[in-house]
């Protein structure tokens, strides 16, 4: 069985080392994983009083959650929590009340980071935001990576093995929790 994989990257810019993660994740995934990237940049601000009309771009993006079997989030740190982007794109997905895009389906969070810190305040407000959304997030393995401006070639691949290996193994266990968490597909 093949589970569709929605990817969420936290940060908006071409160049972003979370991006580049997140391709090098597709790229290593096994092969029960059909990842897909999710544009939050163009999403208009969570505002309730849009809710009796929502914008075209809340509602293509609450298909695309409802859509998926699981979540994968890749997150840089701002001021040691989650980018406002993401934010966004998490409190749209968790409504109307009551319709709650993200329940119930398996998440695993990376935080990538061009410090030694290594995203890890951003990785741990996401996963509080998970919990109230009901998102089974895997525990383990974690990942944070630091010193992300030492970690890709110009092409954007990675430049140390090590890396590499761990980042085929977080997919692999990602994997298994999807396979052993994912809601049985009505159709
Ligand atoms: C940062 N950065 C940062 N890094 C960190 O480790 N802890 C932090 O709290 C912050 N705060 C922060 C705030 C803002 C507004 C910006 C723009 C940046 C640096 C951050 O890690 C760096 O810009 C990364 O390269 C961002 O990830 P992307 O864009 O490469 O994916």
């Amino acid at each position: 069985e093949t589970y569709r994989i929605a990817v969420f990257v936290g940060s908006l810019r071409k160049e972003s080392y979370n991006l580049k993660t997140a391709k090098v994740l597709m790229a290593l995934a096994p092969d029960s994983l059909s990842l897909d990237l999710v544009r939050i940049a163009d999403l208009p601000m969570f505002n309730e009083d849009l809710e009796d009309n929502p914008p075209q771009e809340w509602l293509d993006l609450r298909e695309q959650i409802q859509a998926a079997d699981g979540l994968l989030f890749l997150t840089p740190e701002y001021n040691r929590s989650v980018p406002g982007a993401l934010k966004n794109a998490l409190d749209i997905g968790s409504r109307p009340y009551g319709k709650n895009s993200w329940n119930g389906k398996p998440g695993a969070v990376v935080s990538v980071s061009i410090g030694n810190i290594s995203g890890f305040g951003a990785n741990h407000h996401l996963r509080q935001s998970l919990v109230f959304v009901n998102v089974p997030t895997m525990a383990q393995p974690e990942a944070y990576l630091g010193d992300a401006a030492a970690l890709f070639d110009e092409a954007g691949n990675l430049t140390n093995d090590s890396t590499k290996e761990f980042l085929r193994t977080f997919m692999e266990a990602y994997g298994k929790w999807v396979a052993t968490n994912a809601k049985q597909r009505t159709a």
